[in-house]
């Protein structure tokens, strides 16, 4: 595996591959890589002969009071284990070669709507941060597919609208949640977590499928089943931010008839901030990959 800092030499790359006629797939991350991450890279290795990881904590998608500063780093760890798990590229650019103009003058990739609802709500200005450098590293990487977590479902969905809005010609593929044994999403941020709020941790999962048991009995009272899963997280001594049903193509709120649903919450325990969702379809498929 080798790891590259600067465009010049990542395109001079890709472009002797793509001429030998091999695919790429792109898995953007922050680093601090865990299983979950893993897993996006063992997906895509299965649809790209060449797979590029990007870490990058980007600042862009970090508010002011947020832990960009205290974000784990851990590259040596990060370049290891991609290098066992047989990806050909380590991209981890610094901030002058993603944003050469800098944050203040660089060009912004928003979209709108969708970015502001849920999670855009209570973190004003974090999706146009994700899709201001996914944007440019698609242009930089210019994969076949990208591959990103269904954990970080908001984002999947306003990536997947950048892509066919842009009209760009990445297929994107979404990785199942990799969970701990109790059913905690694995996060980066999950080490945040004292021991008595890790045990409480598995509360935001648990709350989830309740609901979707309740959904899978017909119950379609979806504000009294979002209040159950708020109540729920609350006593559980989370600060919940939300928990909410929608229609997952658009986040848009559902009608009673709906088949496609997604549950999703976010809440903060302490310094951690978690969030979760769970996808119904009508057969009840958990659908791991689609464009
Ligand atoms: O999901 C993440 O780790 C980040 O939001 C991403 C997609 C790498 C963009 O910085």
């Amino acid at each position: 595996m080798k790891t590259v800092r600067d465009i010049k030499t990542l395109r001079e790359m890709t472009r002797s591959w793509r001429q030998d006629g091999e695919t790429i797939a792109l898995v953007p991350t922050m680093g601090s890589l865990h299983q979950g991450h893993m897993r996006l890279v063992q997906l895509a290795s299965e649809f790209a002969e060449r797979v590029i990881t990007s870490i990058y904590v980007n600042p862009a998608q970090f508010g002011p009071s947020e832990d960009f500063e205290a974000y784990p780093r851990p590259l040596d760890t990060d370049r290891r284990r991609l290098s066992r798990a047989g990806v050909d590229i380590m991209f981890a650019p610094d901030s002058e070669e993603i944003y050469p103009f800098g944050e203040l003058q660089m060009t912004r990739v928003s979209v709108p709507g969708l970015s502001t609802i849920l999670c855009g709500d209570r973190r004003p200005g974090h999706f146009d941060g994700v899709t201001s450098v996914v944007s440019r590293l698609f242009n930089i990487v210019q994969p076949d597919v990208a591959v990103f977590g269904q954990k970080d479902y908001q984002q999947l969905v306003i990536i997947r609208r950048m892509v066919e809005d842009l009209h760009l010609p990445i297929r994107i593929l979404a990785g199942q949640t990799h969970r701990e044994d109790d059913g905690l999403a694995l996060s980066s941020r999950n080490r945040y977590l004292t021991d008595a709020q890790r045990a409480a941790a598995p509360t935001l999962y648990r709350a989830i499928g309740h609901c979707r048991k309740q959904l899978l009995a017909g119950d379609r009272n979806y504000a009294h089943l979002e209040q159950a899963g708020m109540d729920a997280l609350q006593a559980a001594g989370f600060v919940a931010e939300y928990f909410s049903i929608r229609k997952p193509g658009d986040l848009s709120p559902p009608t009673p008839d709906s088949e496609y649903l997604v549950i999703l919450a976010a809440a903060r325990l302490g310094e951690a901030r978690l969030i979760d969702n769970v996808l119904m379809e009508p057969a009840n498929r958990a659908r791991s990959t689609g464009t």
